[in-house]
């Protein structure tokens, strides 16, 4: 069975001081950190771009920080490259963005990066079927890509179920409203790597919404 991860989202971070809640969120004890990239056409927020990506990691190392970038733009092929230059180790892209997913994977990883490819809700889990075996990571959007703070959409955890009973030892990384009520439904499906926004910027004591969102992988 794959590791627990637990990677807040710093979309519900103070982004005038991304220094401080990277750190922040490693001294809680968060496995990995998960950037949101927006870009008002796949869906219509505008967040950052590769330019901040890079800020950040003249801060940490790569060994030090692990950077789940989750890109919600259209033709992610683009972005490959710059992505990499910037120091992102996650390469994460959305198989509704493209047509050319096994360019992005091919390239994303001779650029040294892990890649990942989500669906959203309404994508049928089985187009993952052939790139998984190329696929450091699968990412099931547990709501509709676009902004923080939705609520759990427990019905896309079948799809989570799917890929656990035919890939026992890929990562499966859920995105959207979970919280320490909504982890044990995904961590049931067989997810194991859990992104939380909401769930732990918000909260009064970070270090235990992440101990309590790991302990529910782990049991
Ligand atoms: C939504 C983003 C999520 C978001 C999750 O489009 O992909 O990563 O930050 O936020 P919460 O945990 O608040 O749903
Ligand atoms: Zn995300």
């Amino acid at each position: 069975m794959s590791e627990a991860k637990i990677a807040p989202s710093l979309l519900s971070g103070d982004f005038s001081n991304l220094e401080h809640e990277v750190g922040r969120m490693l001294e809680y004890g968060s496995d990995w950190l998960h950037v949101d990239i927006m870009d008002s056409q796949f869906v219509p927020s505008l967040t950052i771009g590769p330019i901040v990506v890079k800020a950040m990691r003249n801060h940490f190392t790569k060994e030090k920080a692990f950077f789940d970038c989750h890109l919600m733009v259209m033709n992610p092929e683009k972005w490959v490259d710059e992505f990499a230059d910037a120091g992102a180790n996650m390469f994460c892209f959305h198989y509704e963005a493209t047509e050319k997913h096994m360019e992005v994977i091919n390239r994303a990883h001779e650029r040294g990066m892990l890649v990942s490819c989500a669906v959203k809700p309404n994508t049928p889990v089985e187009v993952l079927d052939p790139l998984v075996q190329h696929l450091d990571m699968a990412l099931i959007m547990t709501v509709e890509p676009g902004k923080g703070g939705q609520s759990f959409r427990s019905e896309c955890l079948p799809k989570v179920n799917y890929l656990r009973k035919r890939y026992p030892d890929l990562d499966i990384e859920v995105d959207g409203g979970l919280s320490p009520k909504t982890v044990d439904a995904a961590s049931d499906a067989g997810a194991n790597v859990i992104v939380a926004g909401t769930a732990v910027f918000k909260a009064e004591n970070p270090t235990q919404v992440i101990a309590e969102l790991r302990n529910s992988v782990l049991k």
